[in-house]
């Protein structure tokens, strides 16, 4: 393992090999087309660099100025901002406004109402924030036998290995292999929300549920 390492454990260069998936097709299905998305916690920019190619101009915000280094686009479709989410404000609104990679499941409930009102506080009236989480089936499926998963992201080998849990929130680490023999490891703790969780939190910030995005409900969509 080398290289900078985001106040929330995440690797700078791991982010900046890994490839987005599914994620910007979904998002773009899910918006207005051209629509203006405010990317919160864009890291080295997975998500941001193909949704400016899918045509939506991007505001990419992120706390970590090693990741933001790697956020690159012209200036007409690109603006970068080094700041925390939380105390955000950018003093304009936006038709889409996005909080990917489980931010949500963080297990502050401070923390997490205040990245929530920071998405309200950035939303247009008509506009929608898009939310990628872990659901409470993925913890329950991860409580019941605590087994290392692995997977892949591209040509990065992901192995997701559960360490403790008190029944809410889960220990873990994230182990990456690259086939140049690079290897990261990125432990975390992670908060199951049940539905009821998530409609209040939603509802303190001002928003309220509308829809899930994919059949794994890891994302979904609140409006005001
Ligand atoms: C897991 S990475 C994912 C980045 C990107 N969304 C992706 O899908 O590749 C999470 C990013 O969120 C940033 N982040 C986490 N909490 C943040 C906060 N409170 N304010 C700003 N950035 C934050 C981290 O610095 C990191 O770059």
């Amino acid at each position: 393992m080398d290289g900078a390492v985001t106040r929330d454990g995440c690797p700078v260069d791991l982010y900046a090999l890994l490839p987005a998936t599914g994620e910007p097709a979904l998002i773009h299905a899910a918006v207005p087309p051209g629509a203006e998305i405010l990317d919160l916690g864009c890291g080295a920019g997975r998500l941001t660099h193909p949704l400016i190619e899918l045509g939506h101009p991007v505001t990419a915000v992120d706390n970590s100025a090693g990741m933001l280094a790697h956020v690159r686009g012209p200036a007409a479709v690109l603006t970068t901002v080094l700041a925390d989410i939380e105390t955000l404000d950018l003093d304009r609104r936006f038709p889409a406004v996005l909080l990917a990679s489980h931010l949500l499941n963080t297990p502050d409930d401070r923390l997490r109402g205040r990245l929530l009102a920071a998405c309200r506080r950035h939303l247009a009236a008509d506009g929608r924030v898009l939310i990628q989480w872990l659901p409470p089936a993925w913890f329950d499926r991860v409580f019941a036998d605590m087994r290392a998963v692995t997977g892949r992201i591209g040509g990065i080998e992901v192995t997701d290995t559960p360490l403790s849990h008190d029944g809410t929130v889960l220990q873990a680490v994230c182990t990456y292999r690259a086939e140049d023999g690079g290897a990261w490891s990125h432990r975390f703790a992670t908060r199951r929300l049940s539905r009821a969780d998530l409609h209040a939190a939603l509802a303190g910030a001002g928003l309220r549920f509308e829809r899930h995005l994919d059949a794994g409900r890891h994302w979904l969509t609140a409006t005001v």
